[in-house]
């Protein structure tokens, strides 16, 4: 499977990994001036969620000591209370490149030790976590699609570009451009996921 970039590779800056997030929403809803890309931003819980996740890693990783001390807790609140309001739990010790599109909210589980790649989309009830008592959890690449209802588990390997079907179970490495689907998932051909992710 394609070797995914190593876990300290680089990241941009906080801000910039915002910004291509918003991008993803905006540009997928056509949102071209800023009333309506306020208006989007107001309106859709995955973006609450995103954001504050961003937040979390801008605290984490580039806050001063003082402003880490003086907004853990507050953080840790307004975090907390989100997920269970949009039902969508992200930590932000987990990695994740620019350009995180959630579609929709509302049962999406995506575990601390997982890395997903830039451009990602994520659907409702997408699970991404470890498997049994284990602690090691999926490496996902660049542009993958994560259809709802979808759970990659254990320490595998989805390369770059590839499609996740719609409730399936992925527990084995998916190479890159491959569509996996079914419970357990098979890779089903090699159409990348271009179409998908836009
Ligand atoms: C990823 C996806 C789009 C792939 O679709 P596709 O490339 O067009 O695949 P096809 O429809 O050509 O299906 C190929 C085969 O896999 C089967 N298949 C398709 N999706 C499947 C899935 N999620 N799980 C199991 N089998 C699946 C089809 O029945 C077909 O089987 P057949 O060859 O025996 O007829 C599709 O799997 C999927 O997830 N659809 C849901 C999209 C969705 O949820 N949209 C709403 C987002 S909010």
């Amino acid at each position: 499977v394609t070797p995914l970039r190593p876990a300290d590779a680089p990241q941009p800056p906080v801000r910039e990994r915002l910004r291509a997030d918003l991008g993803r929403y905006f540009t997928m809803a056509r949102a071209s001036t800023r009333w309506r890309q306020a208006r989007l931003v107001l309106g859709t819980e995955a973006i609450w969620a995103i954001a504050t996740y961003r937040f979390g890693q801008y605290l984490r990783e580039e806050a001063s000591r003082p402003l880490q001390l003086a907004l853990r807790l507050p953080y840790g609140l307004v975090s907390r209370s989100l997920q269970y309001l949009v039902g969508i739990h992200l930590t932000p010790a987990t990695r994740i490149g620019p350009g995180l599109y959630i579609g929709h909210h509302g049962g999406v589980w995506i575990s601390p030790h997982a890395e997903l790649g830039a451009h990602c989309n994520v659907n409702h009830h997408v699970t991404i976590g470890v498997a049994g008592k284990g602690r090691r959890a999926p490496k996902i690449g660049d542009r993958v699609w994560i259809g709802p209802g979808a759970t990659v588990s254990g320490p595998v390997s989805v390369g770059d570009d590839a499609v996740i079907g719609a409730n399936s179970l992925v527990a084995t490495d998916v190479p890159k451009q491959a569509l996996a689907l079914g419970v357990p998932a098979r890779v089903m051909g090699f159409g990348g996921s271009r179409n998908l992710v836009g």
